[in-house]
C-alpha cells in the first residue's frame, strides 16, 4: 500500500512537472523528431543478399470488435473475471476475456469447443466492419523481411487464399492446405466499456481452435528445407501457441526436442538465431523453453509485458501475470540489463535484446557481436510501429503523439541514474555500458510517434521486431 502511494505521488509530481513544462508544446517537436528518425533510418540499406528462415504459425486472422461480438452471441459479463487457460464454454470466454480486458492486456487462448468456435467465427463474419488478414507470427515477419529486401523461407502450411497475402518472393516450407486455421482477434479500444468493465488501453484477446500450429506442424518441413536454403538468420516465433494446448502425454516435449535439434544445428552452422517471445502463462512450458530454446538464441524480441515475465522467470522461475502497460524507460532499462546479465551468465550466448513498448523502442546489443547499426535499427523499429498501427506507409504527424517525457533516467536507482534529454534533432539516444569481464553493450532508446488513429495492433510486435532485425544483419 505504502509503495503504491509513493508511486502515485511520483506520477502526480511527474504529471504536474510536465504540465508546467508544457507537454503540449513538447508534442510540437514531433515533426522534427520524425525528420530525424527518418534520417537515422536512411543511413542503412538492408543487405540485399541476406537470407532469413522464419517459423512458426500461419493462420487467417479474423478481426472483430470484442464487445460487439460478445453482444451478438449473447455472452454476458461474468460475476467474477477469472484466469482461464482453456475455453470450453461461453462462461469461460466471458470470465477469461473480462480478466484481461480490465487490464488492457493482450492474451491468446485455445478453445477446445469447435462448435462454439465456429459459432463465434460465423457471428464475427456477419458483423459489418469485420476484417480478415493473414496472421500468425511467422508469416507477418516473413512479409516484413521480404519488404525489407531479404530472401525469405517461411515454415507454414498455406492455402491458396493464404498465399495471396504472402509476398510472392517468399519460399514456403510446408504442404498446401485447403483452408488455413482461423484465429479470432477480439479487439477493443482504450476506455471501451463492457457492462461494468472498462479497458485501460486498446488491445486484443485472441481465441483459436487450431490443432496444427500448436504442435509446430511445420517443424519437419523447415528442417528439410533450411540446410539447402542456408540462412544467415533463423527466426523462431509463435511458440506461445503451445501454451495451454491440450497435448497428448509427452507430445509437447517431443516437439520441443526436435526444435532444439534444429536450433543446435543452426548455431553449429553459425546461423544467427532470434527468438520472438510472446505471452506465456504455463510455467512448465516456459521451463522447457529455458532449456531448449533460450540457450541457442542469439537475439530475443519482446514487448513491455513479456520483459518482466522473462526476468521473473530467469530470476525466480515464476511468471508475473499482469504488468504495467506504460512502463517508464528507467524501469524497462533495469529489467533489460538484469535479464541480459542473467541470460549471459546462464548460457553465454545472447547478444541482442529488443524491447518494443507502446511509447518507445529499446535495443541492447553486445559490442563485440555481429549485430550492426543498432541506432538506425532502433529508429526504424520506432517508425515501423507508427506505420503498422496507423496502417499507412507514411507517418502523419497529425495522427501522432508522444508518450515520452522530455527526458528519461537510465535507471530507477536515483543514486546511479543519469538523466537523458530527448533532443528532437537526435531522438535516438545511444550509450555504452561496461559490465566487466569484457561485457560491453550498446543500448539505444527511441521514442515512438504513437499512432492516435488505430488501424491495427495485432502483428505489431512481429512487424516491429523484424524491422529492427533486418537492419542489424
Ligand atoms: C460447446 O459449445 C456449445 C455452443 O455454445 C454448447 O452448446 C456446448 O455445451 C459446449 N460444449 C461443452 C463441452 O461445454
Ligand atoms: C516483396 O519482396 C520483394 C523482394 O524482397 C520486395 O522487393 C518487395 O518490395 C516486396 N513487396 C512488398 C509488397 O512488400
Ligand atoms: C505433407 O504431405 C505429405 C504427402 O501428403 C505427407 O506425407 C506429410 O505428412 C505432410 N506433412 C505435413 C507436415 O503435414
Ligand atoms: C516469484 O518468486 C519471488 C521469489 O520467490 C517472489 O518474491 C515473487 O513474489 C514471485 N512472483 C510471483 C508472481 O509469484
Ligand atoms: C507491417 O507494417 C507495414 C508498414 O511498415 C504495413 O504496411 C504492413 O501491413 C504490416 N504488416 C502486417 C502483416 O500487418
Amino acid at each position: 500500500k505504502f509503495s503504491g502511494a509513493v508511486s502515485l505521488l511520483v506520477i502526480l509530481v511527474a504529471v504536474l512537472f510536465n504540465r508546467r513544462n508544457g507537454i503540449q508544446d513538447f508534442n510540437k517537436a514531433i515533426p522534427d523528431i520524425l525528420d530525424s528518425l527518418r534520417k537515422a533510418e536512411k543511413l542503412v540499406e538492408v543487405n540485399q543478399n541476406i537470407k532469413i528462415a522464419v517459423g512458426f504459425g500461419g493462420c487467417m486472422d479474423v478481426f472483430v470488435n470484442a464487445v460487439e461480438l460478445l453482444n451478438v452471441v449473447d455472452i454476458k459479463t461474468p460475476k467474477t473475471p477469472k484466469h482461464q487457460s482453456i475455453l470450453t464454454k461461453k462462461e469461460d470466454l466471458s470470465e477469461g476475456f473480462a480478466y484481461f480486458f480490465r487490464h488492457g492486456a493482450a492474451a491468446e487462448r485455445y478453445m477446445s469447443n469447435d462448435t462454439l468456435f465456429q459459432e463465434l467465427v460465423s457471428a464475427a463474419e456477419k458483423i459489418p466492419n469485420f476484417r480478415s488478414a493473414m496472421g500468425g507470427n511467422a508469416p507477418v515477419m516473413a512479409n516484413r523481411f521480404a519488404a525489407e529486401g531479404a530472401d525469405v523461407l517461411l515454415a507454414a502450411q498455406a492455402s491458396q487464399d493464404f498465399k495471396k497475402h504472402l509476398n510472392s518472393t517468399i519460399q514456403i516450407a510446408g504442404n498446401e492446405t485447403d483452408r488455413n486455421d482461423i484465429h479470432l482477434i477480439m479487439e477493443y479500444k482504450t476506455g471501451e466499456k463492457w457492462g461494468q468493465y472498462e479497458s485501460t488501453r486498446a488491445n486484443r484477446f485472441i481465441v483459436h481452435s487450431d490443432k496444427f500450429n500448436p504442435t509446430l506442424g511445420s517443424l519437419e518441413p523447415l528442417m528439410n528445407a533450411y540446410v539447402k536454403f542456408n540462412p544467415d538468420l533463423l527466426v523462431v516465433g509463435g511458440l506461445q501457441m503451445m501454451d495451454n494446448f491440450p497435448f497428448r502425454e509427452g507430445e509437447r516435449n517431443k516437439r520441443l526436442n526436435i526444435l532444439q535439434q534444429l536450433l543446435v544445428d543452426a548455431t553449429q552452422r553459425k546461423t544467427l538465431t532470434h527468438f520472438e517471445l510472446a505471452s506465456f502463462v504455463d510455467e512448465s512450458l516456459v521451463t522447457d523453453l529455458m532449456d531448449k530454446v533460450l540457450p541457442y538464441s542469439d537475439s530475443m524480441g519482446m514487448n513491455e509485458q513479456e520483459l518482466p515475465n522473462l526476468l521473473s522467470f530467469v530470476k525466480y522461475s515464476n511468471i508475473t501475470m499482469i504488468s504495467d502497460c506504460y512502463p517508464r524507460v528507467a524501469t524497462v532499462l533495469d529489467q533489460l540489463r538484469s535479464s541480459y546479465k542473467i541470460l549471459r551468465s546462464k548460457y553465454n550466448r545472447i547478444s541482442r535484446i529488443h524491447v518494443h513498448t507502446i511509447a518507445f523502442q529499446a535495443i541492447l546489443t553486445k559490442k563485440s557481436s555481429q549485430w550492426k547499426n543498432t541506432m538506425s535499427a532502433t529508429a526504424h523499429a520506432s517508425l515501423t510501429a507508427n506505420r503498422h498501427v496507423c496502417g499507412t506507409p507514411v507517418v502523419d504527424v497529425l495522427k501522432s503523439k508522444l508518450l515520452f517525457d522530455d527526458s528519461f533516467s537510465t535507471t530507477v536507482d536515483t543514486m546511479k541514474a543519469n538523466k537523458v534529454p530527448l533532443i528532437p534533432d537526435k531522438p535516438v539516444s545511444c550509450w555504452e555500458e561496461d559490465y566487466g569481464d569484457g561485457e560491453v553493450v550498446q543500448i539505444c532508446i527511441a521514442p515512438n510517434l504513437v499512432c492516435t488513429q488505430v488501424h491495427q495492433t495485432a502483428g505489431g510486435g512481429d512487424n516491429i521486431s523484424s524491422a529492427g532485425l533486418s537492419f542489424q544483419i
